[in-house]
């Protein structure tokens, strides 16, 4: 296992839609696996896609950690998932099941210490291949959703401040009392 180097912003890979894995079951997949997990935990982030570790193939991790949820707000907590395990997608594809967005903050381990309030559907739905080559089909709202949709914006060569609304909530970590309580997070960058 080793801990991969991560591509920043502006880096090629980044803006680049990343290649198909044609065989899940191929142990370079594995192996990649293990080190984006290795480097995601390392970051520490919760979710990591990669051409974020400068390979383009079309690979997220990603999890969901307790405290991370409650982003629809009362009403639609009913709704939101929980806390996920972590996850493995190959060749992941989302498809959106509402019209209806909502801004979050968000981080990514390419853009160190910036976070901005960006936009995403509320409920979606992910089919992707396992690491055990068995499909994986899934519907996901709330935060869940939000972290696919970041993670599988990587994989077309899509930063998060391409889908803001308003850039000017874009910043430094730390400086803003919201961007102060994310960090408190400690754990929020994708
Ligand atoms: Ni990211």
């Amino acid at each position: 296992m080793s801990i991969l180097k991560i591509a920043r912003a502006g880096h090629p890979v980044l803006k680049t839609p990343a290649k198909k894995v044609e065989n899940p079951l191929d142990p370079a997949v594995s192996s990649l696996v293990r080190d984006m997990i290795e480097t995601m935990q390392d970051a520490p982030g919760i979710g990591l896609a990669a051409p974020q570790v400068h390979v383009d193939k079309r690979v997220v991790v990603f999890y969901v950690p307790q405290g991370r949820t409650g982003e629809l707000g009362q009403d639609g907590r009913e709704e939101e998932d929980g806390p996920r395990d972590l996850t493995v997608l190959i060749n992941p594809v989302i498809e959106p099941l509402t019209d209806e967005k909502v801004e979050g903050i968000e981080g990514c381990l390419s853009l160190p210490e910036l976070s901005g309030l960006v936009p995403r559907y509320t409920r979606i739905r992910y089919k992707a291949v396992g690491l055990d080559g068995e499909p994986i089909n899934v519907t996901a709202s709330g935060f869940h959703a939000r972290v696919v949709q970041h993670e599988c914006d990587h994989l077309d060569g899509v930063l998060y401040p391409q889908r803001m609304e308003d850039l000017s909530t874009l910043g430094y970590a730390g400086v803003s009392d919201r961007m102060k309580l994310y960090v408190d997070e400690d754990e929020g960058k994708e």
